[in-house]
């Protein structure tokens, strides 16, 4: 027998430098720390698309054996006086030899490496001009793209912020003192910062190491240790077992946030992650744990273990995924509490049973014995089917309602205008069309393109009424708001939500109008309608229809007709505005306007006859022009939006916009008239 001893081939020291380097900012980043361990006071990075510097002004290397021990040689062990704060491998300078041709310089020694046509030789000259503290220049192997260029300037921001010595890149000083920043906590291991949101940032004595996913520690933010933590050989992830300085400060931030969140009224995912997690080692006191809403019901919203145990449908529990359609109506009925697939997940269990389990020992609530049903045999029976009825089914109540919806469905395209800033003529192109249809599990579906089928059952009790109106343009407004199909699952994010909040001036403007054309839609399909329809009309909707009908209100004298002056007005005199309500007047007649390419009573007649008298404030034009046709302000400001842009169909080129800051005139486009 003979005791052997490993080896190793010259080969592995070239992979080892290519693939410890991650990417090129890791490398400058070992530069950097290098700089930082010989006692530099600043150190200079020079980033190009083809070359890279980093000099300092440390102690450099003093003589030949040094460059020896520790330039030539990779892996000899540290001294302890040679003190360092970062350097622990005796390799990361492979890391920079590895992206391109590197000149060291430093006292009299000029070092000179090309690992990729040279492998491991270098050429080292002692006799140059001086050099004082050490300076790497390097030209890369790979041209970087501009994108590249700007990533690898923005991650060395990032990983250097908090480095101990004046770092400059391409001239600006990007480095902080950590002691000069506002913290959380600061305690002997670490600077804490804590914020919702984002990851965690870990900096080792300043340099980055990592960022944690907010769901593993239940919060982001930053962490800068004040002592050294024990890193891997990539220096991209802390060694727990062997650091003790990191499980003291995971154990401050670990607290910190459970104690921040269990009092947060909402929290994100992540933090509901964290949390259910810590509920389900029962990490939490159970007392405390009842009360932290955890629990995901099919329709989004979260409640907590004692909010489920009391809630009226808390007695049967089952689970779906979140927006089945079937599920929500289901848990809307009250027979059942349909919980949302995710909880389980987030709470590391496969089961309602298990689930449950959880609550009844780690929250406490030992007394809720809910009785767990499968999602299919909780829907037994209920019909998921979305069917769209052939108009001959449709009913005169049902025509009604389609023609009112489809012709107001403008509105909506004027809010998505007004609130998502979309082109015109997209949003008029993205009316959908409106059909009746039958389904149990919704009030409406769409198929987020073509269609809007609105349910007999939410059209049976839809009333003539600015009410109905109102709910009517609500639900338009949720399904235009969907630009997928939403008849199997119907998830709302916040994509959704934004686009409902941001639009919903066009579904006021759309019951408004709705409501206007209420008599007119009720007269043309109601001489089918029973008269009960007919009294579901309110007040203000039959007065409309008698305006509608008669002109005017018995005892009443007509309202005075609306006159637009010649312009230009000899004398201009104010103009007495009759008081009357927006629906009582008709404009008939508007008196000739010389060079009105419009039809005189039209919207865009009397616009452009205002519009072009004088110079208007876009609200007060369309204010004007509201009063004078009594039509909606949404439908006005679509004609308006028309005569301002000279290029649209419609317009023909007759007629465009003098604009002066907030203040427009229009005016008439005499070469392109047709
Ligand atoms: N800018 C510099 N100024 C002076 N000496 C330097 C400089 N850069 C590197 N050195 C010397 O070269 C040695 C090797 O650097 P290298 O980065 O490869 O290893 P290290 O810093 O010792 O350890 P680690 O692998 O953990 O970074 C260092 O120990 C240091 O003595
Ligand atoms: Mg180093």
């Amino acid at each position: 027998m003979e005791t052997r001893r490993f080896t190793m081939h010259p080969h592995l020291l070239l992979d080892v430098m290519r693939r410890q380097a991650g990417t090129l900012s890791k490398a400058i980043a070992e530069g950097v720390m290098n700089s930082v361990d010989a006692g530099a006071t600043r150190c200079d990075v020079g980033l190009t698309d083809k070359g890279l510097t980093i000099a300092d002004d440390g102690k450099g290397f003093r003589s030949r054996e040094e460059i020896e021990e520790w330039f030539e040689r990779f892996g000899t062990p540290h001294e302890e006086s040679e003190g360092k704060t970062y350097g622990t491998f005796r390799m990361g300078r492979g890391q920079i030899f590895s992206f391109g041709r590197n000149v060291w310089r430093t006292g009299r020694f000029k070092m000179s490496v090309d690992v990729a046509s040279k492998g491991l030789d270098y050429d080292l000259s002692c006799d140059e001009a001086e050099t004082r503290g050490c300076s790497i220049d390097v030209s890369l192997y790979k041209v970087l793209l501009p994108s590249e260029l700007m990533g690898t300037l923005r991650e060395i921001e990032k990983m250097l912020k908090y480095v101990p010595v004046r770092l400059s890149l391409n001239g600006k000083v990007v480095s902080v003192d950590p002691a000069t920043e506002k913290w959380d906590h600061v305690t002997e291991e670490a600077y804490v910062r804590l914020r919702g949101g984002s990851g965690l940032s870990v900096y080792n004595l300043g340099v980055w190491v990592k960022d944690f996913s907010s769901w593993q520690l239940g919060t982001g933010g930053v962490v800068v240790s004040r002592k050294q933590l024990v890193l891997n050989f990539a220096r991209n992830d802390i060694m727990e077992r062997e650091c003790a300085v990191w499980r003291k400060v995971k154990r401050l931030v670990d607290q910190k946030a459970t104690e921040r969140n269990k009092r947060k009224p909402t929290l994100d995912d992540d933090e509901r992650k964290r949390l259910a997690e810590q509920v389900a080692a029962a990490e939490i006191e159970p007392r405390e744990a009842a009360d932290l809403k955890l629990f995901t019901d099919v329709s989004g919203r979260h409640v907590s273990a004692s909010q489920l145990a009391r809630s009226r449908n808390g007695g049967d529990l089952t689970v779906a995924p979140k927006g089945d359609r079937l599920g929500d109506k289901l848990h809307q009925s009250g027979a059942y509490f349909v919980m949302a697939e995710e909880t389980l997940e987030r709470f590391g269990v496969s089961t309602l049973k298990d689930l449950v389990g959880i609550v009844q020992s780690n929250c406490g609530i030992r007394h809720w014995k809910p009785r767990f049903v499968s999602f299919r045999e909780a829907t037994k029976g209920m019909d998921s089917k979305h069917v769209i009825l052939d108009p001959k089914q449709w009913s005169p109540r049902e025509r009604a309602w389609v023609s009112l919806i489809q012709s107001n469905q403008r509105s909506l395209a004027y809010g998505l205008v007004w609130g998502s800033d979309m082109d015109y003529g997209k949003a008029m192109a993205a009316r959908r069309k409106v059909v009746v249809g039958e389904s149990e599990a919704a009030l409406a579906w769409t198929d987020g393109s073509t269609y809007v089928a609105y349910s007999r059952n939410f059209l049976r009790y839809l009333q003539f009424s600015m009410k109905g109106a109102m709910e009517a343009a609500d639900v338009a407004l949720h399904e235009q708001c969907h630009d997928d199909e939403d008849t199997g699952t119907h998830v709302h994010g916040p994509d959704f939500y934004q686009r409902y909040h941001d639009c919903h001036k066009g579904a006021t403007e759309m019951a408004v109008s709705m409501f206007m054309d209420m008599p007119k839609a009720i007269q043309q399909h109601g001489q089918q309608m029973n008269q009960w329809i007919l009294n579901q009309q309110d007040a203000a909707a039959k007065a409309a229809l008698a305006i509608e009908k008669h002109g005017g209100m018995a005892g009443e004298q007509p309202p005075p007709k609306a006159t637009i002056p010649l312009d230009p007005a000899p004398e201009p005199k104010p103009e007495p505005k009759p008081e009357v309500a927006a629906s009582a007047v008709k404009v008939t007649a508007v008196q000739a306007v010389g060079g009105n390419p419009y039809k005189g009573s039209s919207s865009y007649g009397i616009l452009f006859a205002l519009g072009s008298q004088k110079e208007w404030l876009r609200d007060d034009l369309l204010a004007e022009a509201a009063r004078l046709t009594g039509k909606p302000v949404a439908s006005l400001a679509m004609s308006l939006q028309v005569l301002m842009n000279p290029n649209h169909k419609s317009n023909g080129g007759k007629s465009g916009a003098v604009r002066d800051g907030d203040t427009i005139r229009l005016v008439r486009h005499e070469g392109k008239a047709a």
